[in-house]
């Protein structure tokens, strides 16, 4: 059987992404940080054993806290052994405020939740992958990793740091058989796009070249392809409706 740990995966893209994994016949680790995502998580776990057969496993923990990523990862190894095949970093958060408007506790819980704690998870994982000689990282960038936008230095660095962290790891362990990419995805319809200003997420949206915002299926077949296709690597995938065209 194979096992997967996703970050931030009770609702949005890392719900989808636990139910194309429970698809391809994995085991699911379902994180989630906020009490009221735990029913989220235990619903998903038992929708997983129903609908696909496979194993799955809620656990809390605060991805920006380097020992809550250690307790996340022993809590996989205890339940499904230490063949961490695949590892979805997913949790993020965003601002969307006036860089001189930004407190420092605000930017630094983007950077933390949507950077440090992919570096906390490989730290904990990637020992695993050597072990086995085997292993494939996804951290969930975004089109703010590829471009710049107004309002959201934070979270462009955050997500642009995920990318330079991928091409330097996929360099470190591609001769052990690891592989490391991004995805970067688009504007896509779920509770983090629903709590911005909507007149924005209009205006942005007409400005999609084809013309609408993604769902959360079209990031979970992306991760299915960079998970399928062994010789990518380093690699940035967009499911973006054409708004960047790197
Ligand atoms: N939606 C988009 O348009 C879009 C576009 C590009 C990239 N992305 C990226 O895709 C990823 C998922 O976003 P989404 O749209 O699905 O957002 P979402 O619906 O707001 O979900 C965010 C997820 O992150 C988790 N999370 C946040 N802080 C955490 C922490 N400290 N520890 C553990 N988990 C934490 C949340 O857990 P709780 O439920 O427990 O709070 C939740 O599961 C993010 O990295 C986001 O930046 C999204």
């Amino acid at each position: 059987m194979k096992n997967a740990i996703i970050t931030g995966g009770s609702r949005g893209i890392g719900e989808a992404y636990a139910l194309k994994l429970g698809e391809m016949g994995y085991n699911v680790v379902i994180n989630y940080r906020s009490d009221s995502s735990k029913v989220l998580a235990e619903e998903l776990v038992e929708k997983l054993k129903k609908t696909y057969g496979v194993d799955g496993l809620a656990v809390q923990a605060d991805v920006r806290k380097y020992e809550d990523c250690e307790k996340l990862v022993n809590a996989a190894v205890a339940k499904f052994g230490d063949k961490i095949d695949v590892l979805v970093n997913n949790a993020g958060i965003t601002n969307n405020c006036a860089f001189t408007a930004l407190p420092k506790e605000k930017y630094m819980a983007v950077l933390e939740t949507n950077l440090i704690s992919a570096f906390h998870m490989c730290h904990f994982v990637l020992p695993y992958m050597v072990k086995h000689n085997e292993g494939c990282i996804i951290n969930t960038s975004s089109i703010g990793g590829l471009m710049g936008v107004a309002n959201q230095a934070d979270y462009c660095a955050s997500k642009s740091g995920l990318i330079g962290m991928s091409r330097a790891l996929a360099m470190e362990f591609g001769k052990q058989n690891i592989r490391v990419n991004c995805i970067c995805p688009g504007m896509i319809w779920t509770d983090m796009l629903r709590g911005v200003n909507q007149d924005e997420v209009k205006a942005l949206a007409q400005a999609i070249p084809m013309g609408k915002i993604g769902d959360v299926e079209d990031i979970a077949n992306a991760l299915e392809f960079l998970i399928k296709d062994k010789y990518m690597t380093g690699q940035c995938v967009s499911p973006n409706g054409g708004i960047v065209m790197p």
